[in-house]
């Protein structure tokens, strides 16, 4: 957008989470809150946008390094809100129109109300444009004064009276300014609070007495404008980005039996008819199918499920992808380009790394196959290891279409198991088996008669 600047206030301490981690870079819905922020920043196609860091300015850089063109503006010490944005004017000197002031703890805010905001700001010619709420519970928020219907000023929490406290009209922290006048007046605000600190907030009543316009947009659902500022908070603005992401699902025919416990990331999309058993987690870039069942106690990290896949219960995968029909657990765990292909099984206490398990084979008990290229129509036996690190580096085991490995085999890579071969119970390979061959490398068995009656007499 022409003119339109967007500057994000993060820079604060965080005090009130108790963390070494900085505030913003605490998650919501599996992304940092600050990237949700960045996200609506973006969304508006301003022509530049400002992030206000603190000490920990470096880590918050690394995880905003997706974003190119993002300005980052170092506050030390922080004095407040007011001090952190005029920090930014160096920044800003060449900027005109208007300025939109972010908070990198308000996670929720819709592009829409960012527009809102714009539009009412630009067209009312105002000088400064606030974003409020009308809640139920407004402990900790500023609150909004107002004088007939205009907005007066500003009132900080702490700083309220016993009668100011009692309104329900909040401050969100989300502002838009007139560039022109704006860094003056920062300078012209004290810090004559309860926290000793520059409030941004009094560039309200400032604007009012200088005779200013000064607009406000209040937001009909006030989860949006929601503030994180301690880990009670961030559960509570989690559990609403969860429900709305489980609204969306079921609204587009997935089954969830349980909302309250089940975790998707905003990012994920499963197909109509699949079924979500309680207590499911899907993270990140995740993408399921159509007619799937999930059930209890499943965790799916950045991973691609087909269509009419069964995931019972207790399976772990990440980044792994499972092909339509597949079945798999309970108890199994795919991690690390695992590839379960069409119709194949995996059974309980199994763990696929690396692995591609060609289509309608079988690994169904007690085994791990790492760094494999397993065919088609392939029977894994339980207890079956691929031995594929030898101390240095790791080594491929091949196994091809149809073959037969009997329970309790190792393989020790690198190695081959041709077509349709079969492999013994109990043998250890070392070398590659021929197509069609059988492979047995136990000694031929002995039997000691009467062997236990005789131990006893002796002791
Ligand atoms: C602020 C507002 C309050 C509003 C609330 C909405 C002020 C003084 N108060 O209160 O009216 O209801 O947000 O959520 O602004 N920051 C800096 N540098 C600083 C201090 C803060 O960059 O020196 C950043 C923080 O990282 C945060 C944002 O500014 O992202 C708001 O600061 P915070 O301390 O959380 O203010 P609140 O007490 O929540
Ligand atoms: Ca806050």
């Amino acid at each position: 957008m022409a003119d339109l600047h967007v500057i994000i206030l993060a820079a604060g301490k965080g005090t009130r989470m108790k963390s070494a981690l900085p505030k913003v870079l605490h998650r919501v819905g599996g992304l940092p809150m600050i990237a949700h922020v960045m996200a609506s920043a973006d969304a508006l196609h301003p022509r530049s946008i400002t992030a206000v860091v603190g000490h920990q300015g470096e880590s918050l850089k690394e995880a905003l390094s997706v974003h190119t063109g993002l300005t980052f503006v170092v506050q030390e010490p922080q004095l407040g809100t007011a001090h952190a944005l005029l920090t930014t004017e160096p920044a800003l000197r060449r900027a005109s129109g208007t300025i939109v002031v972010l908070s990198g703890d308000v996670p929720l805010l819709s592009p829409k109300t960012l527009k809102t905001l714009i539009d009412r700001h630009q067209s009312t010619g105002a000088a400064a444009t606030v974003v409020t709420a009308m809640v139920d519970d407004p402990a900790g928020y500023g609150r909004i004064v107002r004088s007939g219907e205009k907005i007066a000023r500003i009132v900080e929490d702490r700083d309220a009276t016993e009668e100011e406290r009692a309104v329900r009209e909040i401050n969100s922290g989300i502002y838009a300014f007139a560039v022109a006048g704006l860094f003056d007046a920062l300078r012209k605000i004290a810090a004559e609070n309860a926290q000793r600190e520059y409030y941004l907030p009094d560039v309200i009543a400032l604007y009012r007495t200088e005779g200013r316009g000064v607009e406000t947009v209040i937001v009909s659902n006030a989860d949006e404008i929601r503030g994180i500022n301690s880990r009670a908070e961030l559960a509570a603005v989690s559990r609403i980005v969860r429900q709305n992401k489980n609204t969306e699902l079921m609204a587009a025919g997935v089954t969830i039996e349980d909302p309250a416990t089940t975790y998707v990331d905003p990012l994920v999309t499963i197909g109509a008819d699949t079924v979500l058993h309680p207590g499911v987690s899907i993270e990140g870039r995740t993408t399921i199918g159509g007619a799937c069942e999930i059930h209890s106690g499943v965790r799916i990290v950045d991973s691609r499920i087909g269509d009419r896949v069964t995931v019972n219960n207790h399976c772990v995968i990440s980044e792994s992808s499972l092909s339509n029909d597949s079945k798999i657990g309970p108890f199994a765990h795919l991690r690390g380009g695992a590839t379960v292909s069409e119709g194949a099984r995996v059974g309980n206490f199994v763990e696929l790394k690396k692995t591609t398990l060609g289509p309608g084979s079988k690994a169904m008990h007690l085994t791990y196959l790492g760094d494999a290229e397993i065919g088609s129509k392939v029977n894994i036996g339980a207890g079956t290891i691929t031995c594929n690190y030898d101390g240095v580096s790791k080594q491929k085991t091949t196994i091809e279409d149809g073959a037969f490995i009997g329970s309790d085999t190792q393989l020790i890579a690198p190695v081959t198991v041709g077509k349709g071969a079969y492999v013994g119970s109990g043998t250890t390979i070392r070398e590659n088996v021929p197509p069609g061959a059988l492979a047995v490398s136990a000694g031929k068995q002995r039997n000691f008669d009467d062997w236990v009656a005789k131990k006893k007499k002796r002791s």
